[in-house]
């Protein structure tokens, strides 16, 4: 996708900047009485939870909300640099860190962190935007964060795709996340602003793989061990990113109508599980192997399948949408946050989609409407991206 000229579609991060600006003091002020203010040395003590397992830390060779399990409620906001100086970038990842850092240890202004996850991006923009060296770090530029190619049948907006910076919040509390973006995007003041934002629910992980607004059980395949490590955790390219690994993001709208006309017996076919039980069909249960010549040659989980992709998997991690109704067909706009990590876009969400753009059974119930790639580099080092800048 021609991210650049869509960034430049989207309105000049300085004419946004401007606005905030005029906005002024008062409303710095006015956020600060929301008590979601982090000041340093603010009171960071971790609360106890009487959760089983240890809550997600910031630092740490991966970041969260990648490998970890997925919370109730998303939020992903992208932004605009409005900064050509690689060391105001470097200050704000920096920031950005340290306050996630807390927050998710429950420095949100004695809000309860409600399992918060923050996960930092950087795309492609960010080295390199209409042939332009912007901040001087193209050298750093990852081969992964190529632009996507254009899809058979894809409409993305410009002004939900892309973005320079992405922060990926998940917990089990919409407020806390709302808290969480309404501190950072503060912090990021005259450097960053924002772009896009995309919220997202699923249900709890007790009840078993979460359903998507088709009714049916999605997230059953995933790679998990030692696949996940091989799938997932960059181990080539720019040094900066090893560990690291690449967020694709597709807003994909659900034409509920169609679905809602099709019979349960084609929708299955369609997929390829049972609807009710998340079988695959000809087995019996949600877990049963899958016979892939038992299933319509166009059945998207044939189509997507690692077997039919040369080896090929992605971390699915999506949450589902209601961004309220199409005033132009006056249905729910509703659909699926397709979130997707990977060691290289390129030999993974690429050529399945490609497969699932030309002949997917789903193809006619859904529409991708927005587009999104981003570096998420390991937080192991001082901060999140810190080696992006070990040269300069
Ligand atoms: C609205 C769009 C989509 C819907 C409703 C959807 C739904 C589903 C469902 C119900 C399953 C079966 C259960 C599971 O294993 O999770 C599945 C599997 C899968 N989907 Fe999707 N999906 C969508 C888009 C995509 C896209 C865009 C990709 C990647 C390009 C993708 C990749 C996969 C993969 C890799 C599997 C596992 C296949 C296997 O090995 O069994 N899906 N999807």
């Amino acid at each position: 996708m021609a991210s650049d000229q869509m960034s430049e579609r989207a309105g000049s991060p300085q004419a946004r900047l401007s606005r905030r600006r005029l906005l002024g003091a008062a409303g710095v002020l006015a956020a600060g009485a929301t008590g979601y203010a982090v000041r340093g040395g603010g009171s960071a003590e971790p609360r106890r939870q009487p959760a089983v397992a240890a809550p997600p830390r910031f630092r740490g060779p991966h970041q969260p909300g990648v490998a970890t399990p997925a919370q109730t409620h998303l939020t992903l906001a992208a932004f605009d640099l409005a900064t050509e100086q690689p060391g105001e970038l470097r200050r704000l990842l920096s920031t950005w860190s340290e306050t996630a850092d807390r927050l998710m240890r429950g420095g949100a202004g004695g809000l309860d962190p409600a399992g918060l996850t923050v996960t930092i991006g950087l795309g492609r923009t960010v080295f390199e935007r209409d042939g332009r060296d912007r901040l001087g770090l193209r050298s750093e530029l990852p081969g992964a964060l190529a632009p996507l190619p254009r899809f058979a049948g894809e409409e993305l907006d410009p002004e939900r795709s892309d973005g320079d910076l992405c922060l990926q919040l998940c917990g089990d509390h919409p407020q806390v996340i709302f808290g969480a973006l309404h501190t950072l995007t503060r912090e990021a003041a005259d450097v960053a602003v924002p772009r896009w934002t995309q919220s997202g629910f699923r249900a709890p992980a007790s009840g078993g793989t979460p359903r998507n607004v088709m009714g049916f059980k999605d997230g059953t395949v995933n790679p998990g061990g030692a696949e996940l490590d091989r799938q997932v955790w960059a181990a080539a390219g720019p040094a900066w990113m090893r560990g690291g690994t690449y967020m694709v993001v597709r807003r994909i709208r659900i034409l509920l109508d169609v679905w809602d006309a099709t019979s349960v017996e084609q929708q299955e076919a369609a997929v390829g599980r049972r609807k009710t039980s998340g079988a695959p069909i000809g087995g019996r249960s949600e877990r049963d192997r899958v016979d892939l010549a038992a299933l319509a040659p166009d059945a998207h989980v044939r189509l997507a399948a690692a077997a039919t992709n040369g080896g090929a998997q992605l971390l699915r991690r999506g949450y589902n949408y209601l961004d309220g109704v199409d005033a132009a067909t006056g249905q729910l706009d509703a659909g699926l946050v397709f979130i997707a990590f990977q060691a290289d876009p390129h030999t993974q969400f690429v050529p399945i989609q490609r497969r699932l753009a030309a002949q997917d059974a789903l193809n006619k119930h859904i529409q991708h409407t927005a587009g999104a790639t981003f570096a998420v580099p390991p937080a192991g080092g001082a901060f999140a991206g810190a080696g992006l800048f070990a040269r300069l």
